[in-house]
């Protein structure tokens, strides 16, 4: 188990999980393995890697431990047995697929533990669009990489900001350190796209470069409350 996935294994409710693009189980059999004694539920919209999921359970001796689902995302539902829903390891655009073929998952009930790999802007867009208040923002440092992991729960808008799409808000967050690294790559990211297209005569770039710069400036100047702030608590 790496960082990123104990991270997400300290989120999970007592009732009962799911992990929803299990791939190789590795969250299903830690949990087991340690005792958790909540509904658990490994499932996989493609066979071979349900396979891995369940060879790996039988290694560890704890295959009757878990349910394993073939399944699309989140359609055979679990919704009786479960208070969290993990969602990891994917792009923040496929998790919003997921999400809205699963109607029943707009319920307070839930917790969504939810690590997007890329585009956590348009996962914390769709949330928020959705009426989900995202509760926690976790960064995990795991060899040098940064990752997100975002907890949500369904039942009250919370607007965010353009560079809070992409950073998550500030006072959510809890390690400052990788915060700042976070902020320093989107900045980094947003002066490549802007210098990328500040030449073209392209109308939707021209659009596009709009966006950045609006975004861009947004960036800098949470960096700059940071900066004035001097140090955090
Ligand atoms: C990169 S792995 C992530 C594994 C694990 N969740 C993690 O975070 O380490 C992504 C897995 O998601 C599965 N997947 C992709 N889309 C899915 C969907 N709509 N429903 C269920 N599983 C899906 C893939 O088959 C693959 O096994």
């Amino acid at each position: 188990m790496d960082n990123r996935l104990l991270s997400i294994a300290g989120c999970i409710g007592e009732k009962g999980f799911a992990d929803i693009g299990t791939d190789h189980g590795y969250l299903p059999v830690y949990m087991a393995k340690k005792g958790y004694e909540g509904a658990i539920f490994a499932s996989d919209v493609n066979l071979e890697p349900l396979n891995c999921a369940r060879r790996n359970a039988d290694e560890a001796d704890v295959s009757d431990r878990i349910r394993f689902m073939l399944c699309n995302g989140l359609d055979i539902g679990m919704k009786d047995e479960i208070d969290s829903i993990v969602i990891a390891g994917m792009g923040g655009d496929t998790i919003c697929g997921i999400l809205d073929r699963a109607e029943w998952c707009m319920d307070e009930r839930y917790k969504l533990i939810l690590q997007p790999m890329t585009k956590a802007e348009i996962l914390r867009y769709w949330l928020s669009y959705n009426d989900f208040c995202i509760t926690d923002e976790i960064l995990i440092d795991d060899n040098g990489s940064v990752y997100q992991l975002i907890c949500a729960r369904y039942g009250k808008r919370e607007p965010l900001s353009d560079a809070e799409l992409f950073l998550g808000k500030l006072e959510l967050s809890v390690n400052n350190a990788l915060f700042d690294k976070l902020l320093e790559k989107n900045i980094k990211r947003f002066e490549k796209l802007i210098k990328g297209l500040s030449v073209s005569k392209d109308k939707r770039e021209i659009v596009s470069l709009g966006f950045y710069r609006h975004v861009y400036s947004e960036l800098c100047s949470v960096r700059d409350g940071i900066n004035k702030q001097g140090s955090r608590i």
